[in-house]
């Protein structure tokens, strides 16, 4: 009589990277809750690294991180056992700086859930390459392309996809606010917007209505990066879509912000409970939104994204012309956030899109290991 086969199949242990030198490090200690809550732990072992923001790695205990009350953010302990990625390539290994801290070891994916800079700027990816560690998103060119909003733009319109009319302005030219207002005068006129290059929340944007208002808006926007944008204001409403994939990626269903303040700004974002409300979907014609999927869908490829992205879009409220506005290849991802929402509203549960990105990791890293990496004539 034969036997039954057993396949014991191993866990994957799934890195999840959280916190960060970022201005969205609370966000990304919610997103980061929700991602581990949605992990099957039968088939997934969550390994928890927590970057404190002095930008130091710990190495968190998945039981302890998660005994705080359901859905309240992965709380971040300053005193766990500092970790470092070794960039040897082989094993995909981490290890303690403590000698008596017991290593890491591998880690078959990492998902860095980490917003903004040092996260959704190909920082991280950079060094999960040269660790040899698959992760979920995009590499470090379309990170990097997707975090700066002018490069962004950039491609997007070499792409032909329509973006704000705007220029940009850097701190090494040292012009002056009255110089820059006489180029928003000749180019489009008020208001504007007005924000720095690489940044993410709405932190450092800010809408001047008129010239007097520009110095204020430039010191701001110059407080957090070197470039910084100038965009003519549009009345807008704020359509976002969300893709998913790799070389055949596919789009959700579309949603819209909706601010309560003036604009959609980092109080509206984080602060205020009713800042905004989501509407999923949103209503717009079949037309407009089939119209908003194809451009996602082409301005994901525009700048070589893999995994995800949330593709935001203003609609003119006179004209109702669409323009991208930003792409984000980290979005928020709490239960309640736009990009999963959008998602589960198109049929993808939340625990099932986890799986689905977890799985555009691993093809997207089992592609590249067949590539060559030097010339054998
Ligand atoms: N050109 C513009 N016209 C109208 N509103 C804008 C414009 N640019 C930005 N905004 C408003 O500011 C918000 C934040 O700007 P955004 O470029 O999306 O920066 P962030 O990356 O910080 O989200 C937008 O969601 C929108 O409400
Ligand atoms: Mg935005």
């Amino acid at each position: 009589m034969l036997t039954p086969v057993v396949t014991m199949e191993r866990k994957l242990r799934v890195g999840v990277i959280f916190g960060g030198r970022s201005g969205e490090h609370e966000i990304s200690l919610l997103s980061a809750r929700s991602i581990v809550d949605a992990l099957d732990r039968e088939r997934y072992e969550p390994v928890l690294l927590g970057i404190d923001r002095a930008g130091r790695w710990h190495l968190h205990d998945a039981a302890q991180a998660l005994l705080a009350t359901p859905g309240a953010p992965l709380h971040l302990d300053p005193t766990a056992p500092p970790v470092v990625v070794s960039p040897g390539g082989e094993g995909s290994s981490l290890v303690t700086t403590q000698d008596a801290a017991p290593a890491v070891g591998s880690l078959d994916v990492v998902f860095p859930v980490l917003h903004g800079t040092y996260g959704e700027d190909g920082t991280i990816q950079g060094l999960l390459e040269m660790a040899g560690v698959p992760y979920v998103g995009s590499g470090v060119l379309g990170s990097a392309a997707g975090m700066d909003k002018d490069v962004a733009k950039r491609l997007l319109r070499s792409a032909g996809l329509p973006v704000v009319e705007g220029f940009v302005v850097r701190a090494h030219q040292g012009r002056s606010a009255d110089e820059v207002a006489r180029e928003v005068e000749s180019r489009f006129g008020w208001p504007v917007f007005v924000k720095p290059a690489n940044m993410g929340s709405s932190v450092g944007v800010s809408k001047a209505r008129k010239a007097d208002e520009l110095a204020a808006a430039l010191a701001n926007a110059f407080r957090y990066d070197t470039k910084v944008l100038i965009e003519r204001g549009h009345a807008v409403r704020e359509l976002e879509c969300a893709v998913l994939g790799n070389d055949a990626p596919r789009a959700s269903v579309v949603g819209e912000i909706v601010p309560t303040h003036e604009f959609y700004s980092y109080t509206a974002k984080y602060l205020d409970e009713g800042g905004a409300h989501l509407r999923i979907p949103a209503i717009l014609t079949p037309g407009q939104s089939e119209e908003i999927r194809r451009m996602s869908v082409e301005a994901f490829a525009a700048l070589e994204l893999s995994g995800l992205a949330r593709v935001d879009f203003f609609m003119d409220k006179i004209a109702g012309s669409l323009f991208i506005n930003e792409v984000n290849t980290l979005p928020g991802f709490t239960s309640i956030s736009m990009y999963p929402k959008l998602w589960e509203a198109a049929g993808v549960p939340y625990a099932a899109l986890v799986d689905k990105l977890i799985g555009l990791a691993l093809e997207r890293a089992a592609q590249r290991r067949g590539l060559s990496t030097s010339f054998a004539p």
